[in-house]
């Protein structure tokens, strides 16, 4: 067997995995959720879970995978075996899920670059609006663009853990962050925008309730990647040498930096523009429009802007995918490319109904009132990401605990001045509130 692929640097792992944790669930699911959850105290809720039980469990991620080596599910085999290896297993069913209504939201994005460039985007709030709802409802369109998300998903998975995802992150993520600020300095400076700034930034606990905690913690799991063995894999082509805890630090950080940016930049101008803060999904993608209308040079920045949102779904869609294929070649030396294939062929098959679930199928319920595409979303952040972060968290904190301390401290040589903290927190804080969390949340 061939050396297993390294990263090529401690930045290129660091990008990487910021890359895999910035995605849609930071500029198009934190801002609706923010809208939809009350405002500055979903921002502190979110923000409390990210840095205690968020970072342990990346941290945990990362050790596991870089101890194994392996793919999710080998890895829990290599370091204990018996029944944990159906952690990962569920990790890599959370992969297809997920990965197959994200890559039908990421093909809006797509859609949205042409839009900006022809033109098609202009008017009011309702107008705006008309125009999303009458695109996502489409049968055929969006379909099509979320094959060719997925073709590039395959694409980029095919060039391999350096060359393909490294190097694209490298560039491009950096851009990203640059733009944000560029289009929030024209937010925040629409008139109206304060109310928006308010809502976002100044909490009102006494809105605390359970959808609320509910939420912030789904989307805590969700944008950074955790719960599904993510993480794992992309520790497992890190080298023996790298600061895990530091590591875990800067994607945590990186990751709710966009967040709090993307708030920052839709809340006010939602605000500002009279939209509908808790309007849900097509937030994000009704709103931008309206302030590229706004601003001078709108088209370049729209454009710009879809693009690199497609970028930054990009990175985030190859590392739902590179864990399906590292257990494909890892366990069942099925070869890595045929591979790649036929599993995006399958994601885009299981996409095709979430597609149609916001339009011609929209009276099909499955989870309660929830269509096809939420009912994925639900099951997958909702439930597979917590039972997985609070698995995971068991396995670090009670059942490998010595191996784990090993790792993250490069066998005694890195000092990690947090060990008790997050052995504490994986034992007992993580299982104890994600499970009080989730079970409050049913
Ligand atoms: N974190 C990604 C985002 O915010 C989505 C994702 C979830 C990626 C789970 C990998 C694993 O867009």
């Amino acid at each position: 067997m061939i050396a297993r692929e390294q990263w090529g640097s401690r930045l290129g792992f660091v990008l990487a995995a910021a890359g895999s944790a910035v995605g849609l669930g930071n500029i198009w699911k934190f801002p609706y959720m923010a809208g939809q959850n009350g405002g500055g105290a979903f921002l502190i809720l979110y923000l409390v879970l990210v840095f205690t039980i968020g970072i342990s469990v990346m941290l945990a991620e990362f050790a596991i995978g870089r101890a194994a080596q392996r793919d999710p599910v080998g890895a829990f085999a290599v370091l204990k075996g018996k029944l944990w290896p159906l952690v990962g297993g569920m990790g890599i069913l959370a992969g297809f899920i997920i990965l197959s209504f994200y890559s039908v939201v990421a093909g809006w994005t797509i859609a949205y670059i042409i839009k900006m460039a022809t033109g098609s985007l202009v008017g009011d709030a309702e107008a705006l609006g008309a125009a999303f709802g009458g695109f996502i409802a489409d049968p055929v369109q969006p379909i099509l663009y979320h094959a060719l998300f997925m073709g590039l998903t395959v694409a980029v998975v095919l060039g391999g853990v350096h060359g393909g995802i490294e190097r694209a992150c490298k560039v491009l993520m950096p851009m990203l962050f640059v733009l944000l600020l560029v289009l929030i300095g024209r937010a925040i400076t629409l008139p109206g925008a304060e109310k928006g700034l308010e809502f976002f930034l100044s909490p009102d606990f006494s809105k605390i309730n359970g959808d609320m905690l509910n939420g912030a913690l789904s989307q805590a799991f969700f944008s950074l990647s955790i719960g599904m063995g993510a993480m794992i894999t992309y520790g497992s082509y890190l080298n023996k040498k790298e600061n895990l805890g530091k590591s875990a630090l800067w994607v945590s950080s990186l990751d709710s930096t966009v967040a709090v940016l993307a708030g920052l930049l839709i809340l006010p101008a939602v605000f500002a523009f009279g939209f509908d803060p808790a309007a849900g999904p097509g937030l994000t993608f009704i709103t931008l429009p309206a302030v590229f209308a706004q601003m001078p040079a709108g088209t370049f920045f729209g454009i710009l802007f879809f693009v690199l949102l497609t970028v930054a779904a990009l990175t985030s869609a190859v590392s739902l995918l590179q864990p399906i294929i590292a257990y494909f070649s890892d366990e069942w030396n099925w070869n890595a490319k045929a591979t790649a294939v036929i599993a995006g062929l399958v994601i885009f098959l299981l996409g095709i109904p979430s597609s149609l679930s916001v339009g011609i199928w929209s009276d099909i319920h499955f989870i309660g009132e929830k269509g096809f595409l939420d009912s994925m979303d639900y099951i997958a952040s909702n439930i597979l990401l917590p039972v997985g972060g609070i698995l995971i968290s068991i396995f670090v904190g009670w059942v490998v605990a010595d191996k784990m301390k090993d790792e993250v401290t490069n066998s005694g040589e890195k000092p990690f001045p947090f060990m008790t903290a997050w052995l504490f927190i994986c034992r007992f804080v993580a299982p104890v509130a994600v499970a009080w969390i989730l079970v409050t949340g049913l």
